[in-house]
């Protein structure tokens, strides 16, 4: 069994990358309040495809902000269905190239069909909002662990004991992140997708109390998984890049928290949304390395040679 035509493998890296800006691309917008400055679908307004007038401040309620992510974000959808259909036809690669794509498209469309709402000044119960969220997260770490599938193609599923503390802390940051959303009061920044701090506005006097308490032992919780992989990953040698990159960005998320409940500042509001981004598809590329193995060449049955779809027509 041969590996994978690498035309498949740079679709699905696409699709993973256009995935990781779509869910950096919409925290932004949530960070900036930029989500309800355009007011249309698809054009910004209702005769123009691109925002008019001027931008008062650059992070802050840019209808530009919105429009790159909706372009950015429109495009995780297509990448993720071609990746699908493409996955369909490797029949000889692993499962997981053959079925996540399909996750991804479905997760993309929610969090269009949502965030096209929002746009258009829908207001949704906190649990769509959670939906959206969870389903744009689902689409990231779908087509990160099927493009490391397909990378490794003849795979096995074998996750180590790295990959289990990753998945781990994926798993507490995926539940902090939408109990953010029931604690989050009207236009709180705690509904975006950051860190914990402790009644960042008033507002949140106005969320859920229980949220609000459940999202810092999850932060605990996610924090010393990701000390543990990182010590795991050192002691056997194991991503040795994005063990360092994780615990980086893990530092920065704290000690924005801390530096935004010290000073209250609203100026961190951007860098902190998007190292919380950044941390989660960082501990995907761990967790997928370490639970999809390329087949010992011992265990390689040779099997027909895997062509491009397109070839096996000649
Ligand atoms: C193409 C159509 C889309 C439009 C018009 C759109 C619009 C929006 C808007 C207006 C927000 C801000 C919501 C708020 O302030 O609470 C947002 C947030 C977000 N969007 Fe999109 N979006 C689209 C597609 C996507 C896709 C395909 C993904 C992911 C695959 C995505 C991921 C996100 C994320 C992660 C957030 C941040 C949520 C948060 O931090 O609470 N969006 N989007």
């Amino acid at each position: 069994m041969a590996s994978a035509p690498r035309s498949a493998v740079h679709l699905f890296r696409a699709a993973a990358v256009f995935a990781l800006l779509a869910n950096i691309g919409g925290s932004i917008v949530a960070a900036t309040h930029s989500g309800f400055e355009c007011g249309n679908w698809p054009g910004c307004t209702a005769d123009a495809l691109l925002p008019g007038g001027v931008v008062n401040e650059l992070l802050y309620r840019n209808p530009w902000i919105e429009m790159a992510h909706r372009t950015s974000a429109v495009l995780s959808g297509p990448t993720a269905l071609a990746s699908a259909i493409v996955g369909l036809r490797l029949r000889q690669a692993h499962p997981l190239v053959r079925v996540l794509p399909w996750f991804a498209v479905v997760g993309a469309f929610i969090a269009g069909f949502v965030g096209r709402g929002i746009v258009l000044g829908e207001s949704y119960p906190t649990w769509v909002g959670a939906l959206d969220l969870g389903a744009a997260q689902v689409t990231m770490a779908s087509m990160v662990v099927a493009a490391i599938a397909l990378e490794r193609t003849p795979a096995h599923w074998a996750p180590t004991r790295l990959a289990l503390y990753a998945w781990s802390a994926l798993g507490s940051l995926f539940a902090m992140h939408l109990a953010g959303l029931w604690a989050a009061g009207p236009n709180s920044y705690t509904r975006v997708v950051s860190w914990p701090v402790w009644r960042i506005l008033d507002a949140d006097l106005h969320g859920s109390l229980a949220a609000q308490w459940l999202r810092f032992p999850l932060a605990a919780l996610a924090a010393v998984l990701i000390v543990l992989a990182f010590r795991q990953a050192r002691a056997t040698g194991e991503a040795s890049v994005t063990r360092v990159v994780a615990l980086a960005l893990m530092a920065v998320c704290l000690a924005s928290g801390a530096i935004i409940a010290v000073s209250g500042t609203d100026a961190l509001g951007v860098p902190f949304a998007v190292s919380s981004v950044c941390l989660l598809f960082t501990l995907l590329l761990i967790a997928g390395r370490a639970s999809v193995h390329a087949l010992p060449q011992d265990e390689v049955k040779s099997g027909p040679r895997m062509e491009a779809p397109a070839a096996r027509a000649s």
